[in-house]
């Protein structure tokens, strides 16, 4: 039997229409719009990609985006210092400094300068502590939005076995604790995981976030599971073309799944869709407004 496909695409375009149909109302009540500062340093091209799609999504949200791009000599005091400008500028809601940054800087250094209530990103160790203790802050837009996924095609998540793969903080620490939040019964394996196999098989939920590509076979995944791909891996296929590739071999594992995010189109439209959503939540919050419903 094949798997129903989570289109995350047609997911985030109606995530983008609420954030978008929720700005007139903060706009009214603050009189401006909310603001997001992105910080890119050099020049890596799959960042500037990803840079100007925040941009445009931005824009298109009704939001004001404000972005800062560095020359890839920038120092670590001068990040930090522009990180610290963003803080106390008023019409900043929401800070993103994309990532990586160029060899020499210390990420968390820079990350944890970014006032904890702006970082739209939750990188921070106190949005990670929040997280962490069940208190509510601003979390990572990739698992948030894996969250999203998932809850719209189970429901309630209670007692459900979860498995996530790697540990990164960017995705799967704070995955397996939004699916504690959850009452899952979390497993977080990693490289060094023995019985990978075994273990991802007891996942009802699944969610492969290792960057390596098609690690996960079919025969590995319970049947009927549910399955989020955070993989974007890109291959060079023997036409001379770039193929985009998830951590899950997805030709076979849709045969086994009971749904199953395909890459492109699941998670990656997400992670844009979230980070307009806490952009206008970091706005909310700022302003002492309620967070709106339904985001
Ligand atoms: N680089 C790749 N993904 C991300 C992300 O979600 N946030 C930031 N800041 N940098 C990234």
């Amino acid at each position: 039997m094949s798997a129903r496909l989570i289109d995350g695409k047609a997911f985030a375009a109606r995530l983008r229409e609420r954030v978008a149909a929720a700005v007139p109302d903060f706009v009214a009540t603050m009189d401006r719009v909310p603001g997001l500062a992105v910080v890119l340093v050099g020049d890596d091209p799959a960042s500037q990609i990803y840079v100007r799609s925040k941009h445009k999504a931005t824009v298109e949200a009704g939001m004001a985006s404000f972005e800062h791009r560095l020359p890839e000599t920038t120092s670590q005091e001068e990040l930090v210092a522009l990180v610290e400008r963003l803080n106390d500028d008023e019409s900043v809601d929401a800070i993103l400094v994309q990532l990586p940054l160029p060899a020499g800087i210390d990420d968390k250094a820079v990350i944890d300068t970014i006032d904890p209530d702006k970082d739209v990103d939750g990188f921070h160790v106190i949005n990670a502590g929040r997280l962490a203790v069940g208190e509510d802050g601003l979390v990572s837009c990739t698992p948030l939005g894996c969250l999203m996924l998932l809850k719209d095609q189970l429901g309630d998540l209670s007692g459900l076995e979860a498995v996530v793969v790697g540990r990164s903080n960017i995705v799967g620490k704070p995955m397996a604790q939004l699916l504690l939040r959850e009452n899952c019964t979390v497993t977080l394996a990693h490289s060094r995981t023995r019985n990978l196999a075994e273990v991802v098989g007891r996942g009802d939920i699944l969610v492969v976030a290792v960057g390596q590509p098609e690690l996960v076979k079919a025969d590995w995944i319970k049947p009927g599971a549910t399955v989020i791909d955070v993989g974007m891996n890109r291959q060079s296929g023997e036409d001379g073309k770039t193929r985009l590739l998830g951590d899950v071999a997805f030709a076979e594992a849709k045969e086994v799944a009971g749904a199953i995010t395909p890459v492109p189109g699941g998670v990656g439209p997400m992670t844009i869709a979230v980070l307009l959503r806490n952009t206008l939540v970091a706005a909310q919050l700022r302003a002492g407004m309620p967070p709106p419903a339904g985001l």
